[in-house]
């Protein structure tokens, strides 16, 4: 059970949505490609450097272990917050980093020639490239899981693809494109009847449901902080510690060993193996605050109004002429992707700016799923905690008048 949530208390954490754009009162659809920010998290920040910055895990002064402290109780939180053990965080830039990471460590260390990797038409451009540059270097093959009209997976295809080759699943948890929220529990339970381990890219999944990578049973998990009301530049991989324990490292440099010679090195202990150098550290603690935020208002609560907001945009944008909205699968999370007749998503996205309202347009990032659907990109609207009923009846206005404009 839900609880409704007091939107316009909630707003009042954010200033930047009393900025004006274009001379318009701002209406942030855009929370798909970047969520913003709430006072706890960006005063977090400037606290930090106001009064506590020091570099982490090397100082015998107070200063630097108030720092460590800090730095390693947002990965305490975090772990809990997935149901993960801390010391199966590592810390990245990013979800991209995440991946590649995961890529190019299990990738280097595991795959040969034949092992073949399964991913989706639906993935962003951050779950294809990493492979198709570790399946050149290596020689395994990339077997892609195809979608149907509404844009979810094909799971009996899936099935078909699994055999005793395959070695890594690596798959998104919710569409960035459309919005699917895919049935990550079948596709990890089917990869390891067959020994496959499994990879979740969760960049879109983590601000909008509950995730517990045991109760998945998932393998490797990655995620960032910016779309969950954090900072950018901070991210995460989870790893199931027995296979992180085995994996080689993925950079080298300070922090990440346990000593060095002038001819070699030896390794930390985990987590600390896969993350040399210094880190952002100041991001790491705001995304500590970011958690709290969500934990505040509660991610189911968060899920219903962002559901209640799709409905009604969709449900809206339906009583189009010439609408087609691209995506439209049963369970889909806040997003929704549209074009209209032959209008060009990139003058109707310069338009809907123009009304002070943000949305993106173009491939978002996804350029094979533009293919399987003979599109070159969408509008996609995208929704968050702050969005009102009253936005998309701006936005949707903004469209209608957009349309008339552009027709
Ligand atoms: N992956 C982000 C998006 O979908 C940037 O917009």
């Amino acid at each position: 059970m839900s609880t409704p949530l007091n939107i316009s208390e909630i707003r009042k954490e954010f200033p930047i949505l009393e900025e004006k754009v274009n001379g318009k009162p701002l209406v942030y659809f855009d929370n798909a490609a970047s969520s913003q920010k709430p006072l706890s998290v960006i005063n977090t920040i400037s606290n930090y450097y106001l009064k506590e910055h020091a570099n982490i895990h090397r100082g015998v002064h107070s200063l630097s272990q108030k720092a460590t402290s800090r730095y390693e109780e947002v990965r305490d939180k975090l772990a809990h917050w997935i149901g993960a053990e801390s010391k199966e965080i590592i810390f990245t830039r990013g979800t991209t980093e995440a991946i590649n990471l995961f890529a190019s460590t299990y990738g280097s260390d595991n795959l040969k020639e034949g092992d073949e990797i399964i991913i989706s038409t639906l993935e962003h451009h951050s779950n294809m490239v990493p492979w198709h540059m570790w399946c050149k270097k290596t020689g395994a093959k990339l077997r892609i899981i195809p979608i149907n009209d509404k844009g979810e997976l094909e799971l009996d295809e899936y099935v078909k693809l699994l055999n005793d080759r395959t070695k890594i699943v690596s798959v998104a948890h919710i569409s960035n494109t459309l919005g699917t929220v895919n049935d990550v529990k079948f596709i990890i339970d089917k990869a390891h009847e067959f020994g496959a381990v499994v990879l979740l890219d969760g960049a879109q999944a983590l601000p909008h449901i509950k995730v517990d990578v045991k109760e998945l049973d998932v393998d490797f998990y990655a995620s960032s902080a910016h779309k969950m009301y954090g900072p950018t530049g901070i991210g995460f991989l989870y790893g199931k510690a027995e296979i992180l324990e085995k994996m080689t490292p993925y950079h080298g440099g300070g922090e990440m060993i346990k000593s060095v010679s002038l001819e070699e090195s030896t390794y930390a202990d985990l987590p600390f193996k896969f993350e040399a150098g210094t880190p952002s550290i100041a991001d790491t603690i705001a995304f500590g605050a970011a958690i709290d935020f969500l934990a505040k208002y509660g991610i189911e609560n968060i899920a219903a109004h962002e559901k209640m907001l799709h409905d009604y945009a969709t449900e809206e944008l339906k009583k189009m002429d010439g609408i087609r909205l691209i995506g439209t699968a049963d369970n889909k999370a806040g997003v929704v992707s549209f074009l209209i007749g032959d209008i060009h998503h990139y003058d109707l996205g310069v338009i809907l700016d123009q009304l002070g309202i943000a949305v993106r347009t173009g491939h978002h990032c996804t350029q094979p799923l533009m293919h399987r659907f003979q599109i070159s990109g969408t509008v996609r609207a995208s929704f968050a905690i702050y969005n009102t009923k009253e936005e998309v009846d701006v936005f949707i206005a903004g469209v209608k008048r957009a349309v008339k404009m552009l027709s």
